[in-house]
């Protein structure tokens, strides 16, 4: 049987669920910030904040548009659209990021496409050595290298790569 729009969106939650997970034990005591790519309802920044309690989080969106409970402090919150943004963050924090989560997806294959081009383009340079990229598309990032899923994980519903 095929999958169903909601086999496929439990299948995501889960499998992003467990990624976050497994990904947060791997960079205990490894230093470094976080970068959260799409706010959202801020779903997962909140679970990440959790989790990550002293860590700094920079949280990427064209809008403020989440639970009241999870508005990221200003300056922690780089507003505007990722086109811009993420290359000059990259920039900027070179070489510090020890986990990159990106949920940038949609339903549409175009806004998806035109992500990963964006993100497989410019991610590179943020990223610590040894660093993660959990993310909710498939990406080719240069210097980086794809991980098998954790448990309860499904293939090719998350992904997760390291800098090499
Ligand atoms: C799948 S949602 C994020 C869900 C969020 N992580 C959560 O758990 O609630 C994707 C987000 O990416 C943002 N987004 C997509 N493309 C963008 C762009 N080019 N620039 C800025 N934000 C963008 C959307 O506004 C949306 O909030």
């Amino acid at each position: 049987m095929k999958l169903t729009r909601l086999d496929k969106l439990r299948l995501r939650l889960v499998a992003q669920d467990a990624c976050l997970g497994w990904a947060f034990n791997d960079i205990a005591g490894k230093p470094g910030i976080v970068f959260e790519l799409g706010l959202g309802h801020g779903r997962t920044y909140d679970h990440i904040r959790t989790h990550l309690p002293d860590r700094e989080i920079y949280v990427f969106d064209r809008e403020v548009d989440c639970y009241e409970d999870c508005i990221p402090p200003s300056d922690k919150m780089i507003l505007g659209d990722m086109r811009e943004t993420v290359p000059e963050a990259v920039q900027r924090f070179s070489g510090q990021v020890v986990l990159l989560h990106a949920d940038t997806g949609s339903y549409g294959d175009k806004h998806n496409s035109a992500m990963q081009q964006l993100l497989n383009a410019t991610l590179a340079p943020a990223l610590a050595p040894g660093g993660l990229l959990v993310s909710d598309l498939k990406l080719d990032v240069q210097g980086t290298e794809p991980l098998p899923l954790p448990p309860g994980a499904t293939e090719s519903r998350y992904f997760i790569y390291r800098r090499t």
